[in-house]
């Protein structure tokens, strides 16, 4: 169903001025601080590490396989490191977003069924239901890394391929998917069961990354920047365009839901901004990238056509550019929801 990638037009999302020491993305700016101390950051996690017996172990790190043990078409680990990189990414997300899960209108002053698609260690899932009593929510996952006997118990986790057909016995009112770039073969055709499985005037939220780094001069060159150009060249030999998170809004329009909202949100690739709020995001992304740029390219840069010692080389400048505050580089977030229409409102 989704039409082949077209090239991003890197000038839209883009900085649109680059300035001394403020970088400019969409409609605000970053300044860098110049003077700035570390103070530790505290979050929340699923708790300890879950293993999933459907694993293969690849060069040190597990793998989902619960398809006939088959290597999968999910190219992310599914071990602790990976479990607890997740619960971190939960956090920044939190700080982005002011604290709040998601972004759409959601009505929930009555009884709501929510679907969290991909859920991974399903923390957004719990969040999402200790905070709305009145929900019943379902994550579902490839991976049966979820806690077991949840303490919130209007959650619940099922092992399930999102791009089979959908077997849910009633319908949903809110469907969430977050940080699932590198996951579907056809994501709008995951967007298109979410359609056929939603009741009139429910919500879909795509929370996402856009897998490249935006910076001003200080970024032009480093090992961040070819690690981040590295993995998309991977991605894509892979059949995985890191960048479809830009297509979100026409797809889901082509689908048939309506007022669809686009915002344009900004990892900085750590705590080098002044703004108090984007340099706290900024600290949990150095912790997320620390341990996901491994993960990410374990699969992805020998895909790019790295030998195993660049693939090492590369990693290992990433990895120091991640702690540089003075590299001023962001990578994008779109968050993109829209509604079912109720029946009276199609032509
Ligand atoms: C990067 S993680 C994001 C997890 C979670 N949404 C979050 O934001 O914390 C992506 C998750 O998608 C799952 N996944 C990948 N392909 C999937 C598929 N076809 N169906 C269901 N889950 C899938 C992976 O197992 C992994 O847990």
């Amino acid at each position: 169903m989704s039409k082949e990638p077209k090239p991003v037009d890197w000038q839209a999302i883009g900085p649109s001025a680059r300035m001394e020491s403020t970088l400019n993305y969409a409609d605000w700016k970053l300044t860098a601080d110049t003077n700035d101390k570390n103070e530790p950051s505290r979050y929340k996690s699923t708790g300890h590490t879950i293993s999933d017996a459907h694993s293969i172990e690849e060069g040190g790190r597990t793998y989902q396989a619960y398809k006939d043990g088959q290597k999968s078409s999910y190219y992310l680990p599914n071990d602790g490191a990976e479990q607890d990189r997740l619960d971190v990414q939960h956090k920044m997300f939190r700080v982005l977003l002011d604290g709040k899960l998601g972004l759409a209108p959601v009505p929930v002053d009555k009884p709501f069924h929510v679907l969290d698609i991909a859920t991974g260690t399903g923390i957004w899932a719990l969040d999402y239901a200790e905070e709305n009593p009145l929900s019943r929510v379902t994550g579902t996952d490839l991976s049966l890394i979820q806690p077991k006997r949840t303490w919130v118990p209007n959650c619940e986790f099922i092992r399930d391929d999102a791009e089979d057909s959908w077997l849910f016995p009633q319908k949903f009112d809110y469907i969430h998917l977050r940080a699932i770039a590198s996951c579907f073969s056809d994501t709008q055709a995951v967007m298109k069961q979410a359609f056929d499985h939603m009741n009139e005037g429910a919500y879909i939220e795509l929370q996402d990354f856009v897998a490249v780094c935006i910076g001003d001069e200080t970024m032009e060159g480093t090992g961040i920047h070819r690690w981040a150009q590295l993995l998309n060249t991977g991605f894509l030999a892979m059949g995985r365009d890191m960048l479809r998170a830009t297509r979100y809004k026409a797809w889901l329009e082509e689908i048939g839901f309506t007022d669809v909202v686009e915002l344009r949100e900004s990892m900085p690739t750590n705590a080098w901004p002044r703004d108090r709020k984007y340099k706290e995001v900024g600290r949990w992304a150095t912790l997320d990238c620390a341990s996901g740029i491994p993960g990410l390219s374990t699969r992805a840069l020998p895909a790019a056509g790295l030998t195993p010692e660049e693939c090492l080389r590369v990693v290992q400048q990433a990895l120091n550019d991640i702690h540089n505050r003075s590299i001023h580089a962001i990578i994008p977030i779109y968050i993109v929801y829209g509604r079912k229409p109720f029946a009276h409102e199609s032509k």
